[in-house]
């Protein structure tokens, strides 16, 4: 069952009381990979699923353009001085809605449109916010990018830093959305201080693993810090932006007025308590069981035969290209949500295939270290994807079958929140 429980939606809608039910309980029987994902405490739910949703607050705390503020300007507060503290930054701004506005706020707050920024390309395992070409942030800015050296399928420094010198951008980003290795923010920031631009580290994916000191901290290397608050981080879905005070204002007006209007209060009510929760001496060992548990799934994978993209993780994420398995990313990621394992497809540096349709898969260790799952389940995990790709080869639906069924047994002594 749900938890918090939903007994008044149940009664006032039961159709979408029964799907929320629903989605909970497949929550609670699978091996959730998506390495975006997480599972928020019961304390987060509780906070995001409040009376703070009714309220209206345009403007920052002390100068808003609602009355009624006595409480939000202390939640927002709250929420702005836990960042700060946890992250060792001079400012924070709580606002953004998520991820992908939080990254066209620092483009609205440091550049103008036409100007040349630089990123790492979707394909390499940058975000789409990052410049590339359908993102607004391609079509309106001159955007460059990056990619990772193909031998090694790492990024390679001295390509930026010939790309920053030879184009100049005003903005580079560094981090992105699948990249198992570690970023060299004091690197980029030295080439970022070659050309005079300003280092973004968009640590949307990393966020929980610096903030328990499982990666090294972006901090007084990039200007500019943006990330969303629902990966490691194990927030609700928002964003943040952090930044050195010589930035704070251009950022803040950026948000609002320049992208937002009203501040979604239960979402930062929701950042605020995922703040705390991660300041915990907890945290830093779930941080460094999320690696622990990443690097015995690639080890199993690889022992297996997989092919992964540089050759292991550093962090959370694993990517994985299915090539020599005899199969495309797409009908394995499906074959595997079918066995109870649930991760996504996605493009491998330098993929030959279509992004639709991609070579690789993409998989992370946040929720399933949530769970409490740990490195001695890993190798079994390593198994059910092998003995699913083979079955989903082998067109064999009843293995399939099988093995959701032993995931189904398996999670079942686990606990999961949010699941009673
Ligand atoms: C590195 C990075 N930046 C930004 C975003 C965008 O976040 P959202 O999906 O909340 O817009 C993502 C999302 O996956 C991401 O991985």
């Amino acid at each position: 069952m749900h938890q918090p429980a939903i007994p008044h939606l149940a009664a006032a809608d039961p159709e979408l009381a029964q799907l929320v039910e629903s989605e909970a309980q497949r929550q609670f029987e699978k091996v959730r990979l998506i390495a975006s994902e997480n599972y928020v405490s019961t304390a987060v739910l509780e906070a995001t699923g409040s009376v703070l949703t009714n309220k209206y607050s345009e403007g920052y705390a002390g100068k808003r353009y609602y009355e009624g503020q006595q409480f939000i300007d202390q939640i927002e507060t709250l929420a702005i001085e836990r960042a700060k503290a946890l992250f060792g930054v001079d400012h924070a701004n709580v606002q953004t809605y998520s991820g992908s506005p939080a990254n066209l706020a620092v483009y609205l707050a440091l550049a103008a449109p036409g100007d040349t920024v630089m990123g790492m390309a979707l394909p390499a395992g940058g975000h789409l916010t990052h410049g590339w070409s359908v993102s607004a942030t391609g079509k309106w800015f001159r955007a460059v990018q990056y990619g990772v050296r193909k031998d090694t399928g790492r990024i390679d420094l001295d390509e930026v830093r010939d790309l920053a010198i030879k184009e100049q951008p005003k903005l580079i980003f560094c981090g992105g959305t699948a990249i198992p290795r570690t970023i060299d923010f004091p690197g980029f920031a030295e080439i970022a201080k070659e050309v005079g631009a300003v280092l973004v580290a968009d640590i949307a994916h990393i966020a929980g693993l610096i903030a328990g000191g499982a990666h090294p901290s972006p901090v007084g290397h990039a200007q500019v810090i943006s990330t969303t608050t629902h990966k490691t981080l194990r927030g609700p879905r928002g964003a943040m932006l952090m930044s050195d005070a010589e930035h704070a204002k251009a950022l803040d007006k950026a948000v609002f007025p320049g992208l937002q209007g009203g501040p979604h209060n239960h979402t930062t009510a929701g950042i605020a308590v995922a703040l705390a929760e991660a300041a915990r001496p907890e945290f830093r060992d779930y941080a460094a069981a999320v690696v622990a548990n990443a690097k015995a799934l690639a080890d199993s994978l690889m022992a297996r035969g997989f092919d992964l993209v540089s050759g292991g993780t550093d962090n959370h994420l694993i990517l994985v290209d299915v090539t020599g398995k005899g199969i495309a990313g797409k009908p394995a990621a499906k074959a595997l949500d079918r066995a109870g394992i649930e991760l996504n497809y996605n493009t491998v540096p330098f993929d030959p295939r279509k992004p639709f349709d991609p070579s690789g898969l993409r998989l992370g260790a946040a929720a399933i270290t949530t769970r409490g799952l740990g490195v001695d389940q890993m190798p079994q995990i390593a198994e059910w994807i092998d003995r699913t790709v083979t079955a989903a080869n082998d067109g064999d639906d009843t293995a399939i079958a099988a093995i959701a069924a032993e995931v189904r047994e398996l999670l079942a002594s686990y606990p999961m929140p949010g699941w009673a």
